[in-house]
């Protein structure tokens, strides 16, 4: 008999779980995943309790070479289509679940081939790097993938003089300060959560906070990050809050990642700007899909293997070079 909490109609009806259900829940999923051999992976913007009950946490790029690295033949992707795309094109011979199928990411979205196709006959002697946050087709267009983590890296690691940066065009500006020697042509993309936090938000925060520092996703418009103590992806905001001596911290960047500064750093405050910071995509995923995901196989994330070819090409140079 299907489970009664766990059919479409039925989450959709009761979206909030009481803690004896949600209970039942982490029971289903612990004793699936331990039947099927399956690993459980999970972004640092994921909800909490699927942050809590993941095997691996991380960034995207941390993800993506874990991903690769696994003895497991099933993994269970908590996070948005491109990383589940971008592991499945990492370990092809691994099932990646993407517990949701509708959780996608807007920013990915924001940059098409054929877009990409006419940018490069504009600057025919440029080199593409594809940030990870995009489609499994527009990486398969370019000639290098990087994250937020590694992406001046992968910059300076390019003999080209030019570089077109897709999708962001935060990260990109944010790259063409720290590598000052190279012409980045920028995209107009950019990350819907992290373009809504205002540099007036974030003034007022640390009027109230005077002894936070401000930390930083480089996905943050221009005038946010100048006010930033540090600016880096996510695992870098948790590697620098971890080895600093301040006490309190204003979050730049999306709500979930608190859950990881706090269980580091107990003695720790954490304040968000805005109750807006909140990637809805990110959010999709619960207990209640997780243990949907595992009990059906659902949804196998799978990229046609022309474009897979090519992509997969841009995501290990990528390794290669952040080795
Ligand atoms: P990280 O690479 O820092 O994990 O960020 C991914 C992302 O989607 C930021 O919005
Ligand atoms: Fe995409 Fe922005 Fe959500 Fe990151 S926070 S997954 S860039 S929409």
């Amino acid at each position: 008999m299907p489970c009664p909490y766990t059919t479409r109609s039925n989450m959709r009806k009761k979206p909030e779980f009481d803690a004896k259900y949600k209970e039942h829940l982490r029971h289903k999923i612990s004793d699936i995943k331990k039947k099927v051999g399956a690993l459980i992976v999970a972004h640092n913007y994921q909800r909490d309790e699927i942050q809590e009950i993941a095997d691996i946490t991380g960034d995207s790029y941390a993800l993506a070479r874990k991903v690769t690295q696994a003895k497991e033949k099933i993994v269970v992707f908590c996070g948005v289509k491109f990383m589940a795309e971008s592991a499945y094109m990492l370990s092809p011979d691994k099932t990646v679940l993407l517990p949701v199928e509708e959780a996608g990411c807007p920013l990915a979205d924001m940059a098409t081939v054929e877009k990409l196709r006419e940018k490069k006959k504009e600057y025919p002697d440029a080199a593409v790097v594809s940030y990870v946050n995009s489609t499994a087709s527009v990486k398969a267009e370019s000639d290098i993938c990087c994250t937020s983590s590694n992406a001046v890296q992968v910059i300076n690691s390019l003999k080209e003089k030019q570089i077109i940066f897709v999708p962001d065009k935060n990260l990109g500006r944010y790259i063409a300060e720290h590598v000052p020697e190279k012409e980045v042509i920028l995209w107009d993309g950019y990350c819907v959560v992290h373009m809504r936090l205002t540099k007036e938000e974030v003034l007022k925060t640390k009027e109230l906070r005077p002894n936070a520092e401000f930390i930083a996703h480089p996905e943050c418009r221009e005038e946010v990050l100048e006010l930033a103590d540090y600016t880096g992806s996510t695992a870098g905001m948790i590697k620098y809050v971890n080895g600093s001596s301040s006490k309190e911290f204003i979050v730049g960047t999306e709500k979930g990642i608190i859950y990881r500064l706090k269980r580091d750093n107990p003695e720790k405050e954490f304040y968000v700007p805005t109750d807006q910071f909140i990637c809805a995509n990110m959010k999709l995923t619960t207990l209640g899909w997780l243990a949907r995901s595992l009990e059906k196989m659902v949804y196998k994330i799978e990229v046609p293997e022309e474009t897979a070819e090519k992509a997969r090409k841009t995501l290990e140079r990528m390794m290669e070079v952040t080795k």
